[in-house]
């Protein structure tokens, strides 16, 4: 149990590392904690204005979740890591994420990182995903709502991409449910807003 619990508690830390407040801070931004959504995350550093420091976050917040996924699976067997690691490494960033050590705990909604899990699953997969978001986003102009719906057909997606048959209980797809019912839950503000006709749209500054 040793090689699971040590990859595990690398992938938390790593998933810790809160990029949308390090990339601000080193690009001379505001905080994003201090304006729009209050979120530390790629879409609401957008709202300061930078794309460039979005689009920065967006990468290194997904190559988080990416990165531990990615090496389980490819290098894992030497140490007979299999599935259930790749999930709970997966499942370890997202929540660093959420739950940054290194930033007492408040952290993001992990959209970002929860892509770049589904990519490290399944290239296939997370491009799927990725669709599902830009399709919304095209259609609607709102993050979160791309984000949720992309978020709810992760699961979904994955079934039918790895060829498992619905029912199997695999340690991934229960991974990917639990991040998307975590995902959900952290935008309930959002969702409030959605329904209240009070979401921002993409690109746009304002909104608390
Ligand atoms: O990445 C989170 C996104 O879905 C919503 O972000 O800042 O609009 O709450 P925000």
């Amino acid at each position: 149990t040793f090689y699971p619990l040590a990859a595990t508690a690398l992938a938390y830390l790593l998933g810790s590392l809160s990029f949308a407040v390090i990339v601000s801070r080193l690009m001379g931004l505001n905080d994003p904690r201090t304006y729009g959504s209050k979120n530390p995350g790629a879409t609401n550093v957008l709202r300061s204005g930078s794309k460039a420091a979005a689009v920065i976050t967006l990468l290194l917040d997904a190559l988080k979740g990416w990165l531990p996924v990615f090496l389980v699976r490819r290098y894992g067997a030497a140490l007979d890591l299999g599935d259930g690691t790749l999930a709970l490494v997966g499942l370890a960033a997202f929540l660093g994420h959420l739950y940054p050590v290194f930033f007492r705990f408040v952290g993001g909604k992990g959209v970002a990182t929860a892509l770049g899990v589904l990519f490290g699953v399944d290239a296939v997969l997370g491009l799927a995903a990725g669709a599902v978001w830009l399709l919304m986003a095209v259609l609607f102009r709102y993050s979160s709502l791309s984000s949720l719906t992309a978020a709810a057909a992760a699961p979904a997606l994955y079934v039918l991409a790895s060829g498992t048959a619905w029912y199997a209980e695999t340690p991934v797809t229960v991974a990917l449910a639990v991040m998307a019912a975590l995902l959900f839950y952290r935008h309930r503000e959002n969702i409030q807003r959605l329904l209240a006709g009070t979401e921002s749209k993409l690109g746009q500054k304002k909104k608390a």
